[in-house]
């Protein structure tokens, strides 16, 4: 696990999009995974800027998305197919026939979930994956728990995880019970990853991680370990707390 600390969240922001640029134009068809939450905004507006001022190009780009709810309206402000569209895809060039967000109004869900990793292999497996962290480790929406999912799957959010997205609802009761997620296995498989974190809340959890001494499903962060191309990149306050 290679490790980079960067002094603040702009900081953490441009160094990811950075990464994510050297990809893409090492790849013009590259497959990104993607992330939502607070984490990955900063990144998507320097991506966003890299477009206009640098032309960096994502016609060819094809993306995956981690997760979204179960049960809201794609056009929902908090669904993560709006997030996505307002904080990314709707400012760059991508193709919206490439981009994938998992479907949480899926009829067969459990069916959804298989498709949904298959179809990623069939694209040929993401080649750059983003990541955010819970403070309760978990990545996507893999919860600490005794055993974690391989696959794509359909979980129930923890209440601490509840709690924390309740900041972007009117009030907790609001927040989705249930998620889409892709798997450990799904995470895993991608070529290389970046798990980007800022602020004290997240330095206990990253002290952990960074520890790196054991593997366990109470964290479920720590499968990373046992990934060979991971790098996370941190602020100082995500680092030190
Ligand atoms: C979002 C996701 C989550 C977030 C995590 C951190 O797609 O998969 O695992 O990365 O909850 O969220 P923020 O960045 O809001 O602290």
């Amino acid at each position: 696990m290679k490790l980079i600390v960067e002094k603040d969240y702009d900081g953490i922001s441009k160094k990811a999009a950075g990464i994510v640029k050297q990809q893409i134009e090492s790849n013009k068809s590259t497959i990104l995974g993607l992330a939502t939450g607070s984490t990955p905004v900063g990144m998507y507006k320097e991506l966003i800027r890299m477009h206009k001022e640098e032309g960096l190009d994502f016609s060819n780009v094809i993306s995956f998305n981690l997760d979204e709810y179960i049960g809201i309206d794609y056009e929902h402000p908090n669904s993560y197919h709006y997030f996505m569209k307002d904080n990314l895809f709707n400012h760059i060039n991508i193709d919206m026939n490439n981009t994938f967000v998992p479907d949480g109004k899926a009829k067969d869900l459990d069916n959804y979930c298989k498709q949904y990793d298959k179809l990623i292999e069939k694209k040929g497996g993401i080649d750059l994956q983003i990541l955010g962290i819970g403070e309760n480790g978990h990545i996507a929406f893999n919860e600490p728990d005794e055993e974690l999912n391989t696959g794509t799957s359909i979980i129930n959010l923890t209440e601490s995880t509840i709690k924390a997205n309740s900041r972007f609802f009117d009030s907790p009761g609001e927040v989705p019970k249930k998620a889409i997620t892709m798997g450990i296995g799904s995470i895993m498989k991608a070529k290389k990853i970046i798990l980007m974190a800022s602020g004290k809340k997240k330095a206990k959890v990253i002290k952990k991680l960074l520890e790196g001494k054991k593997i366990t499903t109470q964290l479920p962060a720590s499968m990373l370990l046992l990934h060979p191309d991971v790098t996370v990149i941190v602020d100082e306050e995500a680092y030190k707390g």
